[in-house]
């Protein structure tokens, strides 16, 4: 087990932790080429900064498209990198990640499916074609503790779990942001040059919208879910939230429109209040925006007759549904 010296981040000079990491990272790559995925979260993004501070061209970074993003996501993140200067590849493997999908109801083995697709079908055979020995992966301190004290696997872990990846994939992972949590992680994003909008992101989970879909994930089902978070998205910009989030339920409920019974579907909206995602109580939201919420979402996605809001704590609760 490899023991890691956290940097708290009181104790952090971003500026100077850029420096020190892309000068490491230019030394182990040498005149080679490294990998990396970008998912617009704040430690892929932060990670990307780096590597692209070291090695410029020298990093291929890819966006995987896996169908379960929110709406234009991957061109979002895309345009928003190629503004810094970092050039950012979309990968459409749609297809792969809703087939790895199809017919799975149970949650955690619908994250395993996308983890599974995401590792050794997609992101490990474009490793394997680029020749690169070098991944570079925004492993932090938390997913580590998290993984060793068996709370949640996390797809990012491999050397601390004993695996070589050297061994097991034939490349090297390089994990610069290991000794930070997400507050170093949010100061490094921002003194990388790095918008708001990335390094005070929401969290987003890896499974995406696959978390949102109670049951078994299709195309359709997905694209409700992520029709009902764009309005969400939108309605809730200026709320001081934790995260929120539209979940698709799977059950079915009796509705009416221009007088006609529509056996619809429900919407459950969950805005949490929380400083460590650990605890969680409900945002006390104005009834006027629930209300308004639910206008838009029943008018604007098809199909939807019924919209709730969760106002359980966590726990029992957790804040995602699947
Ligand atoms: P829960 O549902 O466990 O969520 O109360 C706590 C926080 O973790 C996020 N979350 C995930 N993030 N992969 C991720 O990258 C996952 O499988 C996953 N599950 C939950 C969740 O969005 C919340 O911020």
């Amino acid at each position: 087990m490899v023991s890691i010296k956290e940097i708290k981040a009181v104790d952090l000079n971003p500026q100077d932790f850029i420096n020190q990491k892309a000068d490491e990272i230019s030394k182990a790559v040498g005149d080679g080429v490294a990998i990396n995925a970008l998912s617009g979260g704040v430690d892929s993004s932060a990670v990307t900064m780096l590597g692209h501070k070291a090695l410029g061209r020298r990093l291929k970074t890819y966006f995987i498209d896996n169908g379960i993003m929110r709406k234009d996501e991957p061109q979002k993140i895309a345009a928003l990198f190629k503004g810094l200067g970092v050039d950012v590849e979309i990968i459409d493997a749609r297809d792969k990640f809703f087939k790895a999908l199809k017919g799975i109801t149970d949650p955690e083995e619908k994250r395993e499916a996308v983890t599974q697709t995401f590792y050794k079908d997609v992101f490990g055979k474009l490793v394997k074609q680029s020749n690169a020995k070098y991944l570079l992966q925004g492993t932090i301190l938390t997913d580590v503790d998290e993984t060793v004290a068996g709370i949640k696997r996390q797809h990012n872990v491999f050397e601390q779990l004993g695996i070589d990846p050297k061994e097991a994939f034939g490349y090297k992972i390089l994990e610069p942001l290991v000794q930070l949590r997400k507050d170093g992680v949010r100061k490094v994003a921002a003194a990388s040059g790095l918008p708001e909008s990335s390094f005070n992101r929401m969290p987003f989970p890896g499974p995406a919208l696959a978390a949102r879909v109670i049951g078994e994930v299709t195309p359709e089902k997905i694209e409700t879910a992520r029709s009902a978070t764009s309005i969400l998205e939108e309605e809730l910009s200026s709320i001081e939230a934790f995260q929120y989030m539209a979940i698709l339920h799977e059950d079915r409920v009796t509705g009416m429109r221009n007088g006609k019974r529509e056996f619809g579907n429900q919407i459950e909206i969950r805005c949490w209040d929380s400083l460590d995602a650990r605890t969680a109580t409900p945002t006390d939201l104005p009834y006027a925006t629930l209300r308004k919420l639910a206008d838009r979402m029943v008018q604007e996605v098809p199909g939807v007759v019924s919209v709730t809001y969760h106002i359980a704590t966590k726990p029992p609760s957790t804040m995602e549904v699947v």
